[in-house]
């Protein structure tokens, strides 16, 4: 039954959209520069300098660079906004009121190509119908030069309070490709029937393109988890960026018709359950990341930074830095990864890249899951990255850029269980439980040992992650420290434990 209604939540079609207020409590907007950061930071040969352009936003979802040279942005509280780079004002250009924000709400954008000719901007947000199912709407809107009106709804498809991705790209030949999230429903993330899990592709006006590799459906590729990153290489390669589930965010170039694994294959094909999904299905991701780093916006670069050019920018929210991938001639492969601004910002939920090679990067820190340090004054920001001198030969070192795996516990807690569990222990209410004198964590060892390696779905439907790829050394390690620290006087766990429990099971 909730397969059927979720089926016929999958409508397309045009028509206008109504309005309605979504009531969530918005930030103002302060139309100055903050100078809270404005510092320098060292590459191996490049010194960048770093400024905040924009502050109290509200969990800046998406950014583009306009055809006027200002930054065209959305706030999760359904804004959408200019940005002057150079003076740091803002003009407001919509409120959206029939957005829906439990979790979500506004998320990406995208500006016609053509705007000259077509001012045109297409948005994505998620929505919630008078028979409560939330929907997630891709809706134009029209410049008329000060605003954004003329709002029509070009396509429409189920959506969730998490999970719905998202991120729009237009191509080339202008269609527009929209990276949409499992729903939690794995059972149709393989199914060319339903939206969920899919990059999907659309005529600008909202039909589908009779060269789509299923007649008559808009899915262009799909096994996809919940994919927040969507971008063109200069060479026309598209790549897409998601979030795994306990392990293996993946970055994947996205070809027509092919599938990417999920929920049968997480990252590599690389597991004994895996391995019988491999031969036909399930192109291998570019790049994979155990443990988790929550991957969000995307952007290529081939600008003024010369240790950053041919690369992908890829902003993370978890661990709060921004990668960059560095690629091969052919755009295809990440030949290298480097790690910079980690926990300097915070979540990162965005990155643009301007004509002149400066980078722009939005905080999340705002949005629903806010990290330990939150909130970090005059968040959530923009903020500039340039070029601004080369380092004298004689001081360049290189910098450490690699995370190394490891059995130290409070590494291991930090990887695996703070995004839900908070640095404190305490947990997020109503969604992640607090470990914090937990009768689960301090009671019997060997049913917290099962608990932890099988994983659960508590009422609420979140989903505590089965940590069974952990080893017996990993997860006796990370057992005992939540013991030690939230259930004091709990005793430790032994890796001979966890052998003879997964052995019992
Ligand atoms: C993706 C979010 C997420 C991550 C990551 C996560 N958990 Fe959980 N955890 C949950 C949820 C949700 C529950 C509630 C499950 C239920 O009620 O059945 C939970 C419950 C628990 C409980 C029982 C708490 C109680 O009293 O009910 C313990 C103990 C626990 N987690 C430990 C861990 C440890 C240790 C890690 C890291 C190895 C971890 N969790 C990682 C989401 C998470």
């Amino acid at each position: 039954m909730k397969n059927l209604l979720y089926a016929l939540a999958w409508i397309g079609g045009l028509g206008s959209v109504v309005s309605r207020s979504a009531g969530y409590q918005q930030a103002e907007n302060l139309p100055s520069i903050d100078s809270t950061i404005s510092e320098k930071y060292d590459l191996d040969s490049t010194v960048l300098s770093i400024s905040t352009v924009a502050s109290n936003l509200n969990a800046t979802w998406d950014m583009a660079w306009g055809p006027d040279n200002w930054i065209w942005f959305t706030d999760q509280d359904g804004k959408v906004s200019r940005l002057n780079p150079n003076t740091g004002q803002i003009i407001e250009l919509l409120q959206i009121r029939d957005y829906y924000r439990k979790r979500l709400g506004l998320m990406s954008m995208v500006l016609h190509p053509d705007f000259k000719i077509h001012p045109q901007v297409f948005i994505n947000y998620s929505h919630i119908q008078s028979d409560s199912s939330i929907v997630s709407r891709l809706v134009r809107y029209t410049y008329d030069g000060k605003r954004l009106t003329s709002p029509l709804l070009l396509y429409q498809i189920p959506g969730y309070l998490g999970h719905n991705g998202s991120r729009l790209v237009i191509s080339k030949d202008r269609k527009i490709l929209w990276a949409t999230g499992d729903l939690k429903h794995k059972e149709t993330v393989q199914n060319p029937n339903f939206p969920n899990g899919k990059v999907l592709r659309l005529n600008l006006d909202g039909t589908i393109p009779k060269d789509n590799p299923y007649p008559g459906s808009p899915v262009w590729s799909m096994g996809f988890r919940v994919p927040q990153g969507l971008a063109y290489t200069g060479n026309g390669n598209l790549f897409v960026a998601e979030h795994g589930d306990a392990t293996d965010d993946e970055v994947n170039q996205v070809t027509k018709g092919a599938s990417y694994g999920w929920p049968d294959i997480a990252g590599f094909c690389d597991l004994p359950d895996e391995q019988g999904h491999c031969p036909d299905s399930a192109v291998a991701p570019v790049k994979a990341w155990t443990p988790t780093i929550a991957p969000a916006g995307m952007d290529y670069y081939n600008g003024t930074i010369p240790e950053w050019k041919n690369a992908l920018l890829l902003t993370t929210l978890k661990d709060q830095s921004l990668r960059v991938l560095l690629l091969d001639v052919k755009q295809e492969k990440v030949v290298s990864e480097s790690i910079v601004f980690s926990g300097k910002f915070g979540r990162l939920r965005d990155v643009c890249v301007s004509p002149t090679g400066d980078i722009y990067i939005s905080t999340s820190n705002r949005d629903w899951n806010p990290p330990a340090n939150f909130l970090v004054k005059a968040d959530d920001r923009i903020i500039r990255i340039s070029r601004s001198g080369l380092i004298p030969k004689h001081k360049r070192m290189a910098k450490e850029q690699s995370h190394e795996e490891s059995s130290d516990a409070a590494s291991l807690y930090q990887s695996y269980c703070q995004s839900c569990h908070k640095e404190d222990g305490r947990g997020v209410a109503g969604s992640f439980p607090s470990l914090v004198s937990s009768s689960r964590l301090s009671g019997e060892k060997s049913t917290l040992i099962r608990f932890l390696l099988k994983g659960s779905q508590s009422p609420s439907g979140e989903a505590m992650p089965a940590f069974s790829f952990l080893s017996d050394t990993q997860l006796a390690a990370v057992s005992s420290y939540v013991r030690d620290k939230f259930a004091k006087g709990a005793s430790e766990v032994s890796a001979y434990e966890v052998t003879e429990v997964r052995k019992a099971n």
